[in-house]
């Protein structure tokens, strides 16, 4: 079959018979509100909860700067050649693969791609929406502290950051309530996708991401003022190179891309809705500098609150729910920061969780010929069953390890193992054949003009996403998963 023509190849969803009957597909109204809803998208919890726990539980400084050397050579050209197989296709994730193979006239069988995706952002939307649960939880202790306490605070004075059930054992010992949250959360989530793209997606993304700007800035400048900068910087940016090992590059991959939400085709989902008049090269660019800002200032954010309260900064996950609520307590206004800290998280959670839903939504849609309401609604109930075994490996079902006998998922309880199979295992291979599709499968005349780049930098792209992206994705692919290999 010949390749369509760019304009052919735009029609619409019906183009070559693969998409959805009968319905237009969806689009943003405008280029800005693709842009905020796909930083929405990026910035999240990965940002504010997982960039200071890894960069905390893997060395600081070395974490750090490997972090950016991923988002810029491998973060950025995936996430363009994500976005532009999905403008290209117009339709859900997987089809648009398809579309994108058949003008390039390479097998379908490179659909597996998205279909990795699409599982991946199942799975992460499931454990995503528990957390999402817990953000609730801590808006209703400050909104009751600030009742009863008033401004100043005092739910967690005097608590041991040891243990989360020290702190929580309203929450973490309590496997309906966590289920609720999650419930909760999700069913926010399944509101506003069910009304649709520009209707739902880009209302909360037009509405909750300034919000979410003004609030970290705000955040930020309170701590410079009261908190340890100082100490911040030096473990944030001073680099070590001895503690760069296998587990951290890997680490640190996973997070760029859970950060940027590649490998999940949560971007050829979002660039299917993208007109034809947008370079995607530019957009990418804001996104990715968009993100990487936000989780950079989330650690200047939220260390010098930690090394305050001389708390340790490798926590891990407990960072942000165990250590930050304790530390507010002794800060001027603890609590009215602490009520201002968890909503900023709760918008910036939820205009991602409502990317995670929309990839199974849109390709459910296109698959079975289905509305959104019902579409959206399987894919909740589907991630809600998911979402309880996640919940419930926190007290109940604590001692589980779904996946033990694999080496990499060694001891890991179900909520972890669901987040390191992603991160760490399905994101990168779906990102390894997205750039090796995009950088030798594709018909070069379709990427060319679909990146809106030209010349040198299109050059610097190709290589990019030709060599150094699969190159440098399957060594640390294969470092991160047999460590013994550099003995790291
Ligand atoms: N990027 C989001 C975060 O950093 O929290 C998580 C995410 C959202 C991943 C949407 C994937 C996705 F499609």
């Amino acid at each position: 079959m010949a390749a369509p023509t760019q304009d052919a190849a735009h029609e619409g969803p019906d183009h070559e018979g693969q998409a959805h009957e009968g319905q237009a597909h969806e689009g943003w109204s405008s280029r800005s509100a693709f842009i905020l809803a796909a930083i929405g998208s990026a910035v999240g919890l990965g940002n504010l909860w997982r960039f200071p726990a890894e960069a905390g539980a893997n060395g600081g400084g070395a974490f750090v700067l490997f972090y950016i050397f991923c988002v810029v050579l491998i973060g950025l050209p995936v996430l363009l050649s994500e976005t532009l197989i999905g403008r290209f296709g117009q339709t859900s994730a997987p089809q648009s693969v398809l579309k994108l193979a058949a003008a390039s006239r390479a097998s379908r069988h490179w659909g597996a791609l998205a279909s990795i995706g699409v599982l991946s952002a199942f799975i992460v939307l499931s454990f995503y929406c528990v957390v999402g649960g817990w953000v609730l939880y801590y808006i209703g202790i400050f909104v009751s502290d600030l009742f009863h306490t008033g401004v100043a605070g005092g739910a967690f004075q005097g608590r041991d950051p040891a243990t989360i059930d020290a702190i929580l054992p309203g929450l973490f010992g309590n496997g309906p309530l966590m289920v609720g949250l999650d419930v909760v959360f999700i069913a926010v989530t399944l509101f506003f996708v069910a009304r649709g793209v520009s209707g739902g997606i880009e209302f909360v993304a037009k509405w909750m991401m300034p919000a979410f700007f003004v609030l970290i800035v705000a955040i930020t400048i309170y701590g410079a003022f009261t908190g340890a900068m100082g100490d911040t910087v030096n473990y944030l940016f001073t680099f070590e190179p001895e503690k760069l090992t296998g587990a951290v590059m890997l680490a640190a991959l996973g997070q760029a891309f859970f950060s940027l939400s590649l490998g999940v085709a949560g971007m050829i989902t979002y660039g299917s809705y993208v007109g034809r008049d947008v370079n995607l090269a530019g957009t990418s660019l804001i996104i990715a500098g968009a993100d990487t800002a936000v989780a950079l200032i989330a650690g200047l954010c939220i260390f010098p609150i930690v090394f305050l309260a001389g708390l340790e900064p490798s926590a891990g996950p407990g960072l942000m729910f165990q250590s930050l609520p304790i530390a507010f307590q002794d800060m001027p206004a603890g609590s009215l920061v602490g009520l201002l800290f968890f909503v900023m998280v709760a918008f910036a959670a939820l205009t991602s969780s409502v990317a995670l839903m929309e990839v199974p939504t849109a390709w459910m849609m296109e698959r079975f010929s289905l509305a959104r309401g019902p579409a959206s609604g399987i894919v909740t109930a589907g991630a809600l069953a998911l979402g309880v075994l996640a919940a419930l490996s926190f007290n109940t079902l604590s001692d589980a390890h779904p996946a033990g006998f694999i080496p990499m998922f060694e001891g890991l309880g179900w909520f972890d193992f669901l987040d390191s199979l992603t991160s760490k295992l399905l994101m990168p291979i779906a990102a390894v054949l997205t750039s090796i599709f995009v950088g030798w499968v594709a018909e070069r005349r379709i990427v060319d003009s679909e990146t809106g780049l030209g010349g040198g930098l299109l050059r610097v792209y190709l290589v990019l996403v030709r060599w150094v992206c699969p190159a440098a994705l399957m060594a640390i692919l294969i470092i991160g998963i047999f460590p013994s290999i550099l003995g790291a």
